[in-house]
């Protein structure tokens, strides 16, 4: 088993900040990635996908519609265009002027500081693989951060996840699913060095976890938003959860970090 998180993370759950602190403030931007670390959060977690000029930009749709006050596909829009947006104002006109980051602004700012888990989007997945695929430019990204021990990479693609673990070996990987599709899990565990299966909160059961830590493979569902929710997934015996209020969590499971 890699031991680097819970080398680094002994705390159990490990709470980690769903798009940053995305019950009170704007999805995927620094200024909720920063509210996150302040919340005590041990780990962070963003969406990355390309630029139209094949830059890594941190949102989690695939339009610019719902979190911007731009239109248009992300992949169809070069980042200097994506730079001159509104990131904050259409969730509260407190936070206008709050900008997509990049994945190398949000590693250059919460690197050292908290885990980070960077979920890539499948949009960005290229059946043919460029030097500058995603994979690639997100691997080499970690490699010269230094930061590479803190980082946990994870997708609903396993053909995304199969590419990094070619890349480098070392890096942790983790498998999203949005149905108990725990066939799949076992089907690529084996083969890819799994680190944690990031299943939807609702398809966990106890059995689930049980037969997923026989694999040792950890296990942190999506998204959990209430203290009664996250105590019942703590006694089925989960490693840790995905959060929109990381404040509440850490709060309400008394877990809060001792380093
Ligand atoms: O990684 C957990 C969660 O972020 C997966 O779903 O759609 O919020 O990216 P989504
Ligand atoms: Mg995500």
């Amino acid at each position: 088993m890699k031991p680097l998180l819970r080398e680094f993370l002994p705390e159990i759950p490990i709470i980690i900040a769903h798009r940053g602190f995305k019950r009170l403030y704007p999805e995927n931007t620094i200024t909720s990635f920063e509210a996150a670390i302040r919340a005590g959060a041990h780990m962070i977690e963003l969406d990355v996908t390309l630029s139209r000029d094949r830059k890594m930009v941190v949102i989690h749709d695939d339009t610019l519609d719902r979190t911007t006050d731009g239109k248009g596909w992300i992949h169809e829009t070069d980042l200097a265009e994506i730079l001159k947006l509104d990131a904050g104002s259409w969730f509260d006109p407190r936070f206008k002027g709050e900008k997509v980051p990049t994945l190398e602004e949000v590693v250059a700012c919460c690197g050292g500081r908290t885990f980070i888990n960077i979920e890539i989007k499948e949009s960005a997945y290229e059946p043919e693989e460029r030097p500058d695929c995603i994979e690639q430019q997100v691997v080499s990204l970690i490699q010269s951060s230094g930061y590479g021990h803190q980082v946990l990479l994870s997708s609903f693609h396993p053909e995304i996840l199969f590419r990094i673990s070619k890349l480098d070996s070392r890096l942790l990987l983790g498998f999203l699913t949005e149905e108990p599709d725990t066939e799949s899990v076992f089907q690529f565990a084996g083969k890819l060095d799994l680190y944690s299966w990031n299943p939807e909160a609702m398809s966990v059961t106890e059995g689930l976890v049980q037969e997923i830590h026989r694999q040792n493979i950890r296990v942190f569902p999506y998204t959990v938003n209430s203290v009664s929710q996250a105590k019942a997934l703590v006694e089925k015996k989960v490693d840790g959860l995905f959060t929109d209020d990381p404040a509440l969590m850490i709060q309400g499971l008394n877990c809060s970090r001792q380093r």
